[in-house]
């Protein structure tokens, strides 16, 4: 199956060949529910007419023209963007890592530009995820990805909602930028305080530091608003978007305040591929259905999801937690997660395991009202299978705050 291709996944073994909205169909004809939208990206499900004729369309005008030429639609892009985000400008990337990597230069550059070069370091927090080139595997906590390609950048990590920690790092190492995930995603879709997270803004404008926030994952309306910090107010001086933001066409972003728009002088950063008229295409589609209230139904699907979750964990004593914003949800067990998103792929529905106990929810932002009851009785039915306890697994569970 993986013939020629690096053995860098574990790939599951049926092969999809069409979907419509939050279905996917494999090349048997056998229909699963899709609730993890190729890792929380599929916002608007598979098969969009709309999105298929923009593409179409698009594909015989004009797919790229490089980043030496203007194009109206990345233009379009970038301005919507700013205003859904109280941003400035925008950088656009390919993927979330470049995201963050043009963030991390960006603050950087800021640094050299303010007369304080020597500001190089970064703080991020534990639990974090980044991403996986040089620059953003530093600042992703988990030892398991980090831990083969050392040496890398320096970072100092804090407990999420450590503020007396993260106090005296900052007034300390006086780094060039604080990097958070508002909801940590592969951290087990923990959902930042409100305190904490205006705590770091207050921190970063005290001591000179960017505050950029990664919301790669938690960003683009998944949560229920466009940026999971508008959930508590804050605004940061750099934000990185991706995942859902083209509908599934590779693409990112980095936003930066007015303050820091223009960071970067003429060559100092650069991406062939990225912001072309095709990727853009596909942005303004689905920043055209959020305009017609897409995050609307984001909160209403996700408040009918949580509250059968929360059901769910009434019932069964396997289930310890339920955490998330919106239709960004995580399901955290007694003990792995593994088996039971293995059993849940068997009986029709996708999703994936994150941080060892949690299973993570994440549909597109299209899913109906009757798919959401069938992925939860589906859940039911599943859990109904599995003790509430794995003895074996039990004894190495982490022991982490709730
Ligand atoms: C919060 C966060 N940051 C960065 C990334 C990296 O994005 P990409 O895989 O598009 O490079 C991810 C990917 O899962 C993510 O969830």
């Amino acid at each position: 199956m993986d013939e020629g291709v690096m053995k860098t996944y574990g790939r599951a073994d049926e092969v999809f060949v069409g979907g419509h909205g939050a279905v996917l169909q494999d090349s048997t004809g056998r229909e699963f529910l899709d609730f993890l939208a190729g890792i929380a990206v599929s916002a608007l499900g598979h098969g969009h007419a709309e999105l298929a004729a923009a593409l179409r369309d698009q594909v015989g005008k004009v797919v790229h023209l490089s980043n030496l030429f203007r194009h109206p639609y990345t233009e379009q892009v970038a301005t919507r963007l700013c205003a859904l985000t109280d941003m400035s400008a925008a950088f656009f990337t390919n993927s979330g890592t470049e995201a963050m990597e043009c963030a991390l230069k960006l603050a950087r550059r800021a640094m050299h530009n303010r007369g304080e070069g020597e500001r190089t370091s970064f703080v991020a927090l534990e639990q974090g995820f980044h991403g996986r080139s040089l620059g953003a595997l530093s600042l992703t906590w988990n030892e398991k990805y980090r831990k083969p390609f050392q040496p890398l950048q320096h970072v100092t990590w804090v407990a999420p909602e450590d503020t007396a920690t993260l106090a005296r790092v900052l007034r300390s190492e006086k780094p060039a930028a604080l990097i958070i995930e508002p909801v940590q995603g592969e951290g087990g879709i923990r959902v930042l305080s409100a305190p904490f997270l205006r705590a770091a803004r207050e921190l970063c404008t005290e001591t000179g530091t960017l505050l950029v926030h990664d919301e790669i994952q938690s960003g683009c309306g998944r949560t229920g608003r466009f940026l999971a910090a508008q959930h508590a107010g804050v605004i940061p001086d750099v934000v990185t978007l991706a995942k859902p933001i083209a509908a599934g066409l590779p693409m990112g972003a980095c936003l930066a305040s007015k303050a820091f728009a223009d960071t970067f002088h003429k060559g100092e950063h650069g991406s062939t591929f990225a912001g072309g008229p095709l990727v853009c295409r596909a942005a303004l589609v689905f920043l055209d259905e959020v305009e017609r209230g897409l995050l609307g139904q984001v909160q209403e699907r996700g408040a009918q999801l949580r509250s059968g979750l929360e059901q769910l964990q009434r019932d069964f004593p396997i289930v310890r937690e339920v955490r998330g914003l919106g239709l960004m949800l995580g399901l955290r067990l007694h003990h792995s997660a593994d088996l039971v998103q293995k059993a849940l792929h068997h009986n029709g529905l996708l999703v994936n395991c994150t941080a060892g106990d949690v299973l993570r929810i994440v549909p597109p932002y299209v899913v109906t009202g009757p798919q959401v009851e069938t992925a939860l009785q589906l859940l039911r039915a599943t859990l109904a299978t599995f003790p509430a306890t794995a003895p074996t697994e039990q004894k190495n569970e982490k022991k982490e705050k709730p």
